[in-house]
């Protein structure tokens, strides 16, 4: 006879065998997180376990979805002083240990995501076994919420794996797939998912050996000479991407690492003292902010039932395989579609496939699915995907007419209910779909280059854009796992038209004697992944003169001579080794750092960020996009704009609306009138 226990999150039964079964099914959630209640009734039934004296101890998931996704982000909000986090820490970080320490075999048992938490509670067992599913991954993500693992993550993972790959892992906080986690030694065993349970069983029935780390791991990072060494090389990793004033957590992880060799007791009290201290910072709550905006984007207007058949999720055909089309087929593909390839000739789509096989090789390992991606691309050069397709994405060059050409001949052949959608950069939808008898089924679904990078999607309405094509072009996006931020159409939407004052500002500057290395370092200081000199040279100055072109006609914004100049001299940018900077044979820019002649002063950085900010209250203003959230969000993950401010307009509110305006008027008074403050201000 199997006996239950029903607690609100968790279900406990004993087996016939004398074996608890302990599944969390997290009450209202579709996702289990460690929230604090979830952690409060853990910590009761491994009492009541402990007291049963069983045989051992299994620990699964009831969702299907994945074991645990980590803390419950959305409590860190609760969290208003260091003493308040440092004692939930101690708190949780207490359950594991009474979990580690009970007497009998215990085993996690991992299908789906195991971050987090989640892992850390799982390290906490005496035994791991996950199944070999792709989805089935493991990591510490927590430097992306701008902390570090607090539930003695950082203490058991070093132990089992040592150092040099657990610090690898958590200061990345890049997450593997199992066969990966099961070649670092982060689990026992891996097993095809019908196998889970019974490999669990066996486990606690036989008592394997511990996995154990190899003398040489142990010595190569475990004595305070090798993390001493160790510990510089990653802090010198760690400063490539990430500032300390502005990223603090990889850095308080790396001394935590550091300064605790020996005792393992005085690196849990220390692990909670330096994350108590992370999570209550504006780096930390700016992080949390944007992980909520990426949540918001993932729920957009979702349709549950469009393109989920599993046998049969839809076709799509990409018309124009150029830079942008043959990517966005790759990428669609990867995602699981069957996609039909257009362009003019066949020898325009072979390079697209080229690239497509190289995108299929990295995502892919296992060739059954690398032979499966390849039967879903289909080059179609007579464009016979046309008539099956539910949405037909067109990507042809950047000209009205030959669109508009392109749209009339095709209009007659689109399914019923297929939506039309356009990548085009810069021209409105309401003038691209004048030319089609239903104007209703026109979108845009705008990328940014490189696809498999940029997680972002401007889905774009005109007037006559149809609201069930706009959610249904909302839904696709999240299908093919990107973040769908909707606008409305005008000139450069929301991202490049925010982006191009920036980069103008810039080439201001360039003009006015500052050097380009001058410029981007102000840039990358504030915060930015890449400085806007640099950035101009990699889309290209071609295309950078044509979208401000067209931005400056409409929004009487004026393009510096110099950008013109640059282009008729054939300086194009990283494309053909030649731009603002000139390019080395591996296509790197050569900077000369004696080129900075000083730090670069806030007042650089400010000129180019605060035209930003200009610009995005011109876009709110406009109702380019809905609030200042999605904006923040578009920025964020449309052009890297520093994270740790949680956008432009977060950074705004902190930094203060009436001075950062006085600071602009002050700007237009010396500058000119590219700084007058927006109406909206
Ligand atoms: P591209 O010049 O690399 O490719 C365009 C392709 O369309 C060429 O292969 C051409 O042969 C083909 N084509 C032209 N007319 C055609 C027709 N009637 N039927 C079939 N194929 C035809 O251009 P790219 O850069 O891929 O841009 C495509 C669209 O994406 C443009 O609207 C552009 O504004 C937009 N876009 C470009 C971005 C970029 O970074 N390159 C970023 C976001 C949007």
């Amino acid at each position: 006879m199997s006996e239950f226990t029903y607690y609100k999150n968790w279900q406990l039964m004993v087996d016939e065998e004398n074996i608890v079964h302990l599944s969390i099914d997290k009450l209202d959630a579709s996702t289990n997180v460690l929230s604090s209640d979830v952690m409060r009734e853990l910590d009761l039934a491994l009492a009541e376990i402990k007291a049963t004296q069983p045989r051992g101890l299994l620990i699964d998931s009831a969702k299907s979805n994945g074991f645990i996704a980590g803390a419950d982000v959305a409590e860190f909000k609760q969290i208003k002083t260091r003493d308040q986090a440092f004692e939930f820490i101690r708190y949780g970080q207490g359950i594991l240990d009474k979990l580690e320490a009970l007497p009998f075999p215990t085993v996690s048992l991992i299908d789906g995501f195991c971050v987090g938490g989640g892992l850390e509670l799982a390290l906490a067992c005496r035994y791991r076994v996950a199944t070999e599913d792709s989805r089935t991954r493991m990591g510490l993500p927590e430097v992306k919420l701008g902390i570090h693992p607090g539930f003695g993550g950082t203490m058991r993972l070093n132990r089992l794996i040592g150092g040099i790959a657990a610090m690898d892992l958590m200061l990345s906080g890049r997450t593997v797939q199992a066969r990966k986690a099961k070649k670092l030694g982060m689990i026992d065993h891996l097993v095809p998912k019908r196998h889970l349970l019974t490999a669990g069983l066996n486990m606690i029935k036989d008592q394997p050996e511990q996995q154990k780390l190899s003398s040489l791991k142990a010595l190569a990072s475990n004595n305070s000479i090798s993390r001493l060494m160790l510990a510089r090389q990653f802090r010198k990793q760690v400063a490539k991407h990430a500032k300390q004033n502005q990223y603090p957590a990889p850095y308080a992880l790396i001394d935590l690492w550091q300064n605790h060799v020996s005792s393992d007791s005085d690196m849990l009290t220390a692990e909670a003292e330096s994350v108590a201290e992370l999570v209550i910072s504006d780096t930390s709550k700016n992080l949390v902010k944007v992980f909520f905006l990426q949540e918001r984007m993932k729920a957009l207007g979702i349709e549950k039932d469009y393109m989920t058949n599993k046998k049969n999720p839809g076709h799509i055909h990409v018309i124009g395989a150029g830079v942008m089309g043959g990517d966005i087929a790759a990428w669609c593909v990867v995602q699981g579609f069957t996609v039909t390839l257009q362009d003019q000739k066949p020898e325009l789509i072979a390079p697209a496939l080229k690239r497509a096989k190289k995108l299929f090789t990295r995502k892919f390992k296992q060739k059954h699915l690398l032979m499966s991606a390849f039967d879903r691309l289909h080059p179609d050069h007579n464009g016979l995907g046309i008539e099956k397709a539910d949405i037909v994405i067109e990507a042809i060059v950047e000209d009205i007419d030959i669109k508009q050409d392109l749209y009339k001949a095709i209009e007659p052949r689109l399914k019923a209910d297929a939506i039309l959608a356009t990548n085009t950069s810069s021209i409105e939808l309401e003038a691209l779909s004048s030319c089609l008898k239903n104007p209703q089924r026109l979108v845009g679904i705008h990328f940014f280059n490189p696809i498999p990078k940029m997680q972002l999607v401007e889905v774009v309405s005109g007037e006559n854009t149809e609201q069930k094509t706009i959610d249904r072009a909302i839904t696709f996006v999240r299908r093919i796992d990107r973040l769908p931020l909707p606008v409305k159409s005008s000139p450069g939407f929301l991202v490049n038209r925010i982006l191009m004052p920036y980069l103008l500002e810039a080439v201001e500057l360039l003009v006015e004697g500052n050097s380009a290395e001058t410029i981007d370092q102000a840039a990358t200081d504030f915060g930015m992944p890449m400085g806007p000199i640099t950035l101009a040279d990699t889309v290209g100055l071609d295309i950078c003169l044509s979208v401000a072109t067209i931005l400056g006609e409409k929004m009487h914004i004026s393009v510096p001579e110099k950008l013109q100049q640059m282009v008729k001299q054939n300086r194009l940018g990283k494309k053909n080794r030649k731009g603002f900077y000139d390019y080395d044979d591996k296509g790197n820019p050569i900077k000369t750092p004696g080129n900075i002649k000083e730090r670069p002063t806030a007042l650089l950085a400010d000129r180019m960020v605060l035209r930003i900010l200009n610009e995005s209250m011109a876009c709110l203003r406009e109702g380019i996009v809905e609030d200042t959230e999605l904006l923040d969000a578009g920025m964020v993950f449309g052009t890297g704009f520093a994270p740790f401010t949680g956008g432009p307009m977060n950074y705004l509110n902190h930094r203060g609306r009436e001075a950062t305006l006085q600071r602009l008027k002050d700007l237009e008074e010396t500058h000119g009138s590219r700084f007058k403050p927006d109406p909206a201000w």
